[in-house]
């Protein structure tokens, strides 16, 4: 793999400043300034100039940034419909949990959602995914939960399946039938039941659901239910993520440590006392200030005790219809920067290396290393603060998916 000097490769890109998110600092362990692809990965590295490999494709960087392909390692863009009537409850003083407990939120999308077929679910949902393929996106996680029925749950993640193969993208679904209480249940205990009895069976059997999901909350499930949930998990031997600590604190967080999962999500309610055993269950800690934000949320995460546990943190859209109607990963880097008061460097990790840790992918995606794929981004920027310090200011010169260029 080192010695290509005499190989041709499919392509090279040189003259890059290379944001590696390997290291400590933004190019470590590397001085290189140009990288080799063939058939999707990354095959060399070295410095531009005479000992590039020779190549069927040559890209001149121009001394841009390059960073890997980004990640958005949470979301629900795949839903029916809008909440703008419910936007306009919260600002009139109603909260979320309120209006969710009036039977709106969650639920009410669950409506819209159900109404559509699988080519008009597409249709509505096919827009945010592209806002998001613009940015430079080219890993994107998609949670099921709006469905909360046999045939709506594999409605959806067959729609999020569907898009992988009609965009250059990677995505990783997520099963979320824990996601709220529908109408047609009276009992949340019977829900779950039904949920590991019947609705995760049929969705695992047709190998739709790349992990399972929950929302341990008040207005989603008690810390039992979710247990519930993660041993079915188990037994399908598929991983866990949790919705945890976004509202209140119910432990779901240490039930993901419990089980092994990949990721706490939200956190915002978290007990700093519980950091320590999710560092130790190799959880990444997913942040997403979109929600935060759009539900005018005042207690932030534990961030600072994070950061001196060096639990790996994660930030994403949650692009979703009600809490965080973001189709902006970008925009959500700057949240997270200035609301949530983490470096540029710690964002982009957590779109890149962290994000992909989140998924179970970081040995493939989210870093500029060799053997990895070649999901990568070329940006007309100075330094790479810049992708965080604005909102809307900066798009991707090249986007590569697997080697490809696709944003042309
Ligand atoms: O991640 N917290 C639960 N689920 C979503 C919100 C979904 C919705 O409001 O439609 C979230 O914030
Ligand atoms: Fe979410």
């Amino acid at each position: 793999m080192q010695n290509l000097e005499s190989e041709q490769v499919d392509t090279l890109i040189y003259n890059v400043r290379i944001a590696t998110m390997s290291g400590e600092n933004l190019s470590a362990p590397t001085d290189a300034s140009a990288i080799a692809i063939s058939n999707g990965k990354i095959v060399w590295m070295g410095k531009s100039g005479d000992d590039c490999p020779p190549a069927k494709a040559r890209f001149d960087g121009e001394d841009q940034w390059l960073t890997p392909g980004l990640i958005d390692c949470h979301t629900h863009l795949v839903y029916g419909g809008h909440r703008a009537t419910e936007f306009e409850m919260k600002l009139n003083g109603a909260s979320y949990e309120e209006i969710s407990q009036g039977g709106g939120g969650i639920v009410s999308t669950v409506s819209a959602t159900r109404s559509l077929d699988e080519t008009s679910l597409r249709a509505e949902s096919q827009p945010r995914l592209i806002s998001l393929l613009k940015e430079g996106v080219t890993t994107i996680e998609i949670k099921s939960g709006y469905g909360l029925d046999t045939e709506n749950e594999i409605k959806m993640l067959r729609v999020a399946r569907s898009l992988e193969r009609n965009h250059p993208v990677t995505i990783r679904t997520s099963f979320l039938g824990a996601h709220a209480l529908p109408q047609e249940f009276e009992n949340k205990d019977d829900y779950i039941q039904y949920l590991v009895d019947e609705v995760l069976p049929a969705v695992h059997k047709e190998g739709l659901a790349d992990a399972v999901d929950f929302f341990c909350e008040g207005i989603g499930f008690n810390r039992s239910q979710c247990e519930i949930i993660c041993q079915a998990a188990k037994k399908h031997d598929l991983p866990i993520k949790g919705h945890v600590e976004q509202l209140s604190n119910l432990q779901g967080a240490s039930l993901v440590a419990e089980y092994g999962g990949l990721s706490v999500d939200h956190l915002e309610h978290l007990d700093e006392g519980d950091i320590p055993a999710l560092k130790a269950a190799d959880l990444v800690a997913v942040l997403l200030p979109g929600a935060f934000y759009s539900l005018s949320e005042t207690k932030l995460p534990p961030i600072e005790a994070m950061r001196e546990h060096q639990l790996p943190m994660a930030i994403a859209t949650d692009l979703n219809p009600g809490s965080s109607p973001i189709a902006s990963l970008l925009n959500v880097m700057n949240l997270a920067c200035v609301q949530f008061k983490l470096t540029p460097f710690e964002v982009l990790l957590g779109v890149t290396r962290f994000a992909a840790k989140a998924l179970g992918m970081d040995h493939q995606i989210g870093q500029i290393q060799l053997g990895f794929d070649a999901d990568l981004v070329l940006w007309p920027i100075e330094t790479p603060a810049q992708l965080c310090y604005g909102m809307n200011l900066v798009k991707p010169t090249l986007v590569f998916k697997a080697g490809a260029v696709v944003n042309e």
